[in-house]
């Protein structure tokens, strides 16, 4: 049985304030669902106050990217091992955003995910295919290459210490939640596709969805055998939806 994660992604969000109020909530409803993992993925500058506020509780917490390097002349970047240093749980890599505007191939989203994962984080990998490749029928070859890159690069294995979030870019921010027949089919298919390397792992490995995931469209989704939860964007800035969101996880923890 996959212990469901609801996790949230705040992007480019929040001022002091509002990260203190989330993270004061999401603490004490993250202490009331054992049986989920709930973390949220903040901007760096915000992750040691997310720290502060969040230790002790069952919130866990994480960036929203993270160098390949650990140190050095990398100006703007955020290392590894200074995420893990402010306890950082988890590092998103390969979101579709920092793809496409930062222009990340395949390649460095899987340099990425080896610097997190051997620097002790979990890091979550987001896949998924745009509007144009949906229409083409493309959607689980851009997946599977894109997970390709990372059993390269680190081998099947090193998704039992890993995440992926399947998130459709034409479901991201859109409102266009992808249905929970679409979103089950793509999740079966990339766990079957991980079934070709190692059966274990890709039982084990849990396979979010994200794209517009709100209050109203998460309890379908999480009934679904091969979702485990989800990586929430717009409601994880909203108490109320996202705590609507865990609840939907804990019915089907
Ligand atoms: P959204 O974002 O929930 O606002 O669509 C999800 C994401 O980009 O992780």
């Amino acid at each position: 049985m996959r212990t469901p994660v609801v996790m949230g992604n705040w992007k480019l969000n929040g001022t002091k304030s509002t990260v203190t109020e989330l993270v004061k909530a999401f603490s004490t409803v993250a202490n009331d669902a054992k049986n989920v993992d709930v973390a949220v993925c903040a901007p760096a500058v915000f992750i040691g106050m997310v720290e502060s506020l969040a230790t002790g509780s069952n919130l866990k917490w994480g960036s929203e990217d993270c160098d390949v390097h650990t140190q050095g002349a990398f100006t703007g970047e955020n290392s590894p091992v200074m995420l893990k240093e402010f306890g950082c749980t988890y590092a998103i890599v390969g979101h579709s955003e920092r793809r496409g505007y930062h222009n990340e191939t395949n390649e460095v989203v899987a340099a990425k995910f080896k610097s997190a994962l051997d620097n002790g984080l979990v890091p979550v990998l987001c896949i998924g295919e745009s509007e144009a490749e949906y229409d083409a029928g493309k959607t689980l070859d851009v997946c599977k290459a894109e997970i390709k890159a990372v059993i390269d690069l680190c081998g099947i294995e090193a998704f039992n210490n890993a995440i992926i979030a399947y998130e459709p870019i034409w479901a991201i921010g859109t409102g266009k939640t992808a249905t929970p027949e679409i979103a089950q089919n793509v999740h079966k298919g990339i766990r079957e596709f991980l079934k070709t390397f190692s059966a274990e792992v890709a039982d084990g490995v849990r396979i979010l969805y994200g794209g517009s995931c709100n209050a109203k469209t998460a309890p379908e989704l999480f009934s679904q055998p091969d979702i485990d939860g989800g990586l929430i964007g717009g409601a994880s800035l909203k108490v109320a939806d996202f705590t609507a969101i865990i609840e939907a996880a804990k019915a089907n923890a």
